[in-house]
């Protein structure tokens, strides 16, 4: 028999200071999760490494309004606290911390942390103010959890190194002092990367979905097999993408992993980041996979 914790739930940025002062007064450091909630598998994947290192694991669940796009699914983005309390006790979280809108945007509309460069292309390009309002509300979530260690997820590649960036860059040193660690992507058994979006896929919609990570594994293989070109490698995961006529593509990329941007060719040494958006339906799905270059 299991018996399942209740999980504390903290709203305001008063009381999880305290809840902090209280966690060091007894000697424990904390591992932070940022999240919009609607938890699955990959979350829990980054609340389990958080409590393996740390005494002390809050996660946070915060649908944040300034990195929707005024046409994206903001109202419609899934919600469900009390599911979510249950995925947090059983990965080994000790505390959610779920403020609302104004707790974290008290004044409205606010100054914005812009991160340049690595903010421009691929997910930048086609939701322009999307990573001002990831990097703003991370250092905001930061700032109210004020932890040792925060983990994120390779899926949002872009997002990961949008936040270091923030981070080594920030002129607040409570943000600056967070170790930044990077989990990698849970699957389904048929390789669809988790996501709280995938509940909106249709059955069929859901059953054309895994091809996105195809189209990855595909190129990652040509480049196991000695494939250097980006035209090679793109064109490889476009052909497979379009086997599926329900897919929009928005990108299908192979660009260098640190900058994100596209070599002709790539070397010894390099990092590819083989990168899809696509959309089906009502849904955008994103995925990617990392590869380096050998010999
Ligand atoms: P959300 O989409 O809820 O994701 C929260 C964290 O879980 C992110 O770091 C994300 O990369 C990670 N994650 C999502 N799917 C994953 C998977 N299949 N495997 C491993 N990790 C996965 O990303 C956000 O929220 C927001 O932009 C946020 C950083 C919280 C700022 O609002």
């Amino acid at each position: 028999m299991s018996i399942k914790r209740d999980i504390p739930v903290i709203t305001t940025v008063a009381e999880m200071h305290a809840w902090v002062a209280n966690q060091r007064s007894l000697g424990h450091t904390i591992g932070c999760i940022p999240t919009m909630g609607y938890l699955h598998d990959g979350h829990a994947s980054l609340i389990r490494e958080a409590s393996a290192r740390h005494q002390s694991v809050v996660i946070s669940i915060f649908v944040n309004p300034t990195q929707f796009g005024p046409s994206e699914d903001f109202e419609r983005y899934p919600r469900d606290l009390d599911r979510d309390l249950s995925v947090v006790a059983e990965a080994d979280g000790s505390i959610v911390f779920a403020p609302t809108v104004d707790e974290m945007y008290p004044n409205g509309p606010q100054s914005t942390i812009h991160v340049d460069g690595v903010t421009e292309m691929l997910e930048g390009a086609l939701r322009p103010t999307h990573f001002d309002g990831v990097a703003t509300v991370v250092s905001l979530l930061f700032e109210a959890m004020l932890p040792d260690e925060a983990f994120f997820g390779q899926k949002d590649l872009q997002q990961t190194l949008v936040i270091r960036r923030m981070v080594e860059s920030s002129p607040i040193a409570a943000v600056r002092r967070v170790k930044i660690t990077i989990m990698p992507t849970q699957r389904e058994a048929d390789g669809l990367a988790r996501s709280s979006r995938n509940v909106y896929l249709t059955k069929e919609e859901r059953a054309l979905a895994p091809a996105i990570h195809q189209a990855l594994i595909a190129a990652v293989n040509a480049i196991t097999s000695g494939e250097r070109s980006r035209e090679v490698l793109e064109a490889l995961m476009l052909r497979k993408l379009q086997t599926v006529d329900r897919f929009t593509i928005d990108y299908a990329v192979a660009v260098d992993a640190q900058t994100l941007l596209p070599k002709e060719t790539y070397d010894q040494d390099d990092t590819v980041a083989l990168c899809i958006a696509a959309r089906i339906g009502r849904t955008r799905l994103i995925d990617n996979e990392l590869i380096g270059v050998t010999g």
